[in-house]
């Protein structure tokens, strides 16, 4: 199979079980809760309200674990790359344990889940490795050996790991997983379609919570509930000032057949570039997963080269003989770098949200579900403070915040200031996209691989910023806070809720 310059799909998607579908919302409903978004997060956090007893009605603007949990790399892990020395630096060795314990007992929560239930979902041990490739990084490596020890985590430092090139220093975390992430999830949705205390809606997308009568709006109905979480991945309620502190970067996956095994184990580069390393059994074969080449949203250039260097990647060190799947998606960070799990505001004690993943959402989302759900039965959970929206840690967070919205506020006036949209519409080639004209009006225009023109509105209509092309996944994607569009202006990733306005082509 030929490079990859386009998305051919994610191998959990494509290689998933059958999906159930479920209704749209029309009209009214009731539940004790109301969960937003069928991710990783929300499902989890559904599962565990019901098994607490209360009433459930999850909402979903597409179809359930088909976001970036679809779209993920699946190592359920507590190595988050290198870190343990940077929380430790950052927040404090007590943070840091807390962190690793969080992380690891979801880990394990997983495991006998699958266990109990007989999930079958690939589900397997690994060892993990996060490595340097340069002398000058080797104290970095000894750094976070040192503290993910500390923080009483299965780690150690090595010198070797069983991948094909060397390296220059390794930590090891033993006992670690990976799994097929859709196989676990569907699993856990049948437990819950088969249960009449929750309710399931896809297609359903939420456009507006109401927190003084607690209700959630949709385009076809409501509901009403006692608590609302905000499972969506970035989210959509502008009050959490998310906006200012929370930002999404894309990363890119292929997925290879080749010679021979893959090296046993998961990996990940902790110097540039990052390259992340797995085996995915797909029909009794082992094939090899390589990802990597992180930007942030919608400032990606040329997002086919993207997938030209990660293939380049694995034919430097192994012997490909076709590249079967490749995907992108994006994950979330927050300004200080640790999830936010908790009340949406100060105030609301009746939404809460969880995001900020930074790419370890299995173990994060999972521990992220289980913290929801003791906040919201009101259970003690002695990681509440740390994971608080609502947190004030402006020693860790000061400089990221000023530089992120900096960024933000000179994309938003330089696209007012730039000369895009100086071509006119008729110019662009089959399947391209790109800000031009149509008479005197900008436009985000596109011409599809039979030659046919369509044209919507450059502004992106969460907070006003200018919309990119993206070449690869062929969407707009907005710099700012990384919502997505597909070519006809529906919108395919929050933080908007609404389409880009459709625009005459003459
Ligand atoms: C390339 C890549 C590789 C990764 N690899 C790993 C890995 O190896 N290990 C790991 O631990 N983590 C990894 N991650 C991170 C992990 O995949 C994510 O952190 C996690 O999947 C996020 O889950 P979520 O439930 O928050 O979001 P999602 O899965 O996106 O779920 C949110 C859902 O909300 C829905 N939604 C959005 N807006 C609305 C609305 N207004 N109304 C209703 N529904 C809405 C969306 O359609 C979506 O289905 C990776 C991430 C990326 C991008
Ligand atoms: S995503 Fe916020 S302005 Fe576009």
């Amino acid at each position: 199979m030929s490079t990859p310059v386009a998305a051919s799909g994610s191998v959990w998607i494509q290689t998933g079980p059958i999906q159930r579908q479920f209704p749209r919302l029309e009209g009214d409903v009731r539940a004790d809760f109301a969960v937003i978004g069928g991710g990783i997060v929300g499902i989890t956090t559904a599962l565990l309200l019901r098994e607490a007893g209360a009433s459930v009605a999850l909402l979903e603007a597409g179809q359930l674990a088909r976001g970036v949990t679809g779209h993920t790399t699946a190592k359920v892990s507590s190595q988050h790359g290198m870190i343990y020395s940077q929380l430790r630096k950052r927040f404090g060795r007590d943070a840091a344990r807390t962190y690793g314990q969080v992380n690891e007992s979801a880990l394990e929560w997983i495991a006998e889940r699958v266990q109990r239930d007989a999930i079958d979902c690939d589900f397997r041990r690994q060892s993990s490795y996060a490595y340097v490739t340069s002398p000058s990084q080797r104290s970095q490596a000894e750094d976070e050996a040192q503290a993910a020890g500390e923080a009483g985590l299965p780690a150690w430092l090595v010198q070797t790991t069983p991948l094909p090139y060397g390296i220059e220093s390794a930590v090891r975390f033993d006992d670690q997983a990976e799994f097929h992430v859709r196989k676990y999830l569907l699993a856990l949705v049948d437990g819950l379609a088969e249960d009449d205390g929750c309710q399931i809606f896809e297609h359903t997308r939420a456009v507006q919570v109401d927190s003084a009568d607690s209700v959630v709006r949709t385009p076809g109905g409501r509901v009403r509930a006692g608590r609302i979480v905000v499972a969506t991945h970035y989210p959509f309620l502008d009050r959490s000032l998310a906006f200012a502190r929370v930002h999404p970067q894309r990363s890119y996956a292929i997925v290879c057949r080749i010679a021979g095994a893959p090296p046993e184990g998961m990996f990940i580069s902790a110097d540039s570039p990052t390259r992340s390393v797995r085996a995915v059994p797909v029909d009794g074969e082992e094939l090899l997963l390589v990802g990597g080449e992180g930007h942030k949203t919608g400032t990606g250039g040329d997002t086919q080269q993207r997938y030209r260097r990660l293939e380049e990647f694995a034919r430097e060190h192994w012997d490909v003989r076709s590249v079967d799947y490749s995907w992108s998606a994006q994950d979330n960070s927050t300004v200080d770098g640790l999830p936010y799990v908790g009340k949406l505001t100060p105030r609301s004690d009746r939404v809460l949200m969880a995001t900020g993943f930074a790419k370890w959402g299995m173990t994060g989302g999972t521990a992220a579900a289980h913290l929801l759900g003791d906040l919201l039965l009101e259970r003690e959970n002695a990681s509440a403070a740390l994971f608080d929206p609502n947190r004030l840690n402006l020693r860790a967070s000061a400089g990221e915040l000023v530089k992120e919205n900096v960024q933000v506020g000179l994309r938003f006036v330089g696209d007012r200031v730039t000369k895009r949209g100086s071509r006119p519409i008729e110019d662009l080639r089959p399947g391209e996209g790109d800000i031009v004209r149509v008479g005197g009006e900008i436009v985000a225009g596109y011409r599809d691989d039979l030659g046919e023109l369509s044209a919507v509105s450059p502004t992106c209509t969460h907070l006003g910023c200018r919309v990119n092309w993206n070449t690869a996944e062929r969407s707009w994607d907005c710099p700012c806070h990384g919502s997505r569009f597909s070519p006809a202006g529906d919108v395919l990733q929050g933080p908007a809720v609404h389409r880009l306005e459709r625009k005459p082509l003459a």
